[in-house]
């Protein structure tokens, strides 16, 4: 593991932006990316990192983890669906099949949880005891898991960023899908749930909640896009402290991107304003925790990719026969 007095000093170069010779270059939070011919896309991902829908930072290696580690899950479960995977040129870059991206964010909760308004914990709170579509018993307890896991579809955000919430059958109901590639795809989803869940068991680690995005592709087939299994688009919990820590009433000890968040709200953050300046070892400490996480759910050892990123970057490209 690279130290943490280099993690520190890497900060200031960790990757915010490209602006790589390209056409259609287009930003997400996290993303760039940029149009190729024939249909591909090319995707770098940045260190940038996103909380409460803010881009609070730049963190070493951040980008490389995210690419690499969805990349080795797209692997890990194109026996289940197609992937957008074309290649990844770079340790930060996927070329990917472009598809048409479905209306709906496929969430997969395996525990009750979670505090923002589309939670289930923060839903059943409230006293609500039909969440989703899903009916909940009375006495639950913040945390539990549930007998079975779950899909609680939102729509996608879009411009205004806000998620509404659906059941499974409003998906239908209201014309975001048909009902034969939505049966699909909560199939799909709840098969790579479950070996998420025991590959992350494995590695010590519990998924508990995660993202899906599905596109459809050219030939109308469904593919899984975006991310997999990430700490970005899923929660990470310890697992060997959860049942105790469960039994004694208190929050499990995470292990995605909730620690930065916790760091922001310890200095009554939320979102709102100004951030607070956060320090160096805050970012270093990120950068060891997606490192971290890389090799636990792989099995492999992290090979840092070298820094600055941008100029390897464009080496690489051109080595792969992309004209910058
Ligand atoms: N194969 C693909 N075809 C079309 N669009 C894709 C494909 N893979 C990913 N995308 C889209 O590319 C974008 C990825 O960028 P990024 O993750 O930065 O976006 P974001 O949506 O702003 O972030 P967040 O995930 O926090 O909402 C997403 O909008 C995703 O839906
Ligand atoms: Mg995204």
């Amino acid at each position: 593991m690279i130290s943490k007095d280099e993690l520190i000093k890497l900060v200031p170069q960790a990757l915010n932006e490209t602006n790589l010779k390209l056409a259609g270059k287009t930003s997400g939070k996290v993303r760039d990316w940029y149009d190729l011919p024939n249909g591909e896309r090319l995707i770098v991902t940045t260190d940038r990192l996103s909380a409460f829908d803010v881009i609070l930072a730049q963190v070493p290696f951040k980008g490389q983890v995210l690419n690499q580690l969805s990349a080795w899950w797209f692997e890990q479960t194109k026996d289940i669906v197609p992937n957008h995977i074309v290649s990844l040129p770079d340790p930060n870059v996927s070329i990917v099949k472009v598809a048409e991206p479905i209306l709906v964010e496929v969430i997969v909760r395996g525990y009750i949880t979670g505090v923002t308004s589309t939670a289930l914990w923060y839903r059943y709170s409230l006293g609500e005891r039909e969440i989703y579509g899903y009916t909940f018993p009375d006495g639950l307890q913040k945390n539990a898991e549930l007998p079975e896991p779950i899909i609680t579809p939102t729509t996608k955000g879009g411009a205004t960023g806000h998620d509404e919430r659906l059941t499974c059958a409003e998906v239908v109901e209201k014309g975001l899908l048909d009902a034969k590639t939505w049966d699909q795809i909560q199939k799909a989803a709840l098969v790579i749930f479950k070996r998420g869940q025991e590959v992350a068991r494995k590695a010590g680690l519990i998924l508990v909640d995660t993202k899906y995005e599905f596109g459809i592709a050219k030939d109308g087939s469904v593919v899984l896009i975006d991310e997999v299994h990430t700490p970005d688009s899923s929660r990470f919990w310890k697992a060997d402290s959860y049942e105790e820590r469960f039994s004694a009433g208190e929050d499990p000890e995470n292990f995605d991107k909730e620690f930065v968040r916790l760091e922001y709200a310890k200095q009554n953050y939320r979102g709102d304003g100004t951030p607070p300046v956060m320090s160096m070892e805050l970012w270093a400490a990120a950068s060891e925790r997606y490192i971290t996480i890389y090799e636990l759910l792989t099995g492999k050892k992290f090979k840092a990719g070298a820094y600055p990123v941008e100029p390897r970057l464009i080496k690489n490209l051109r080595k792969a026969g992309i004209k910058l």
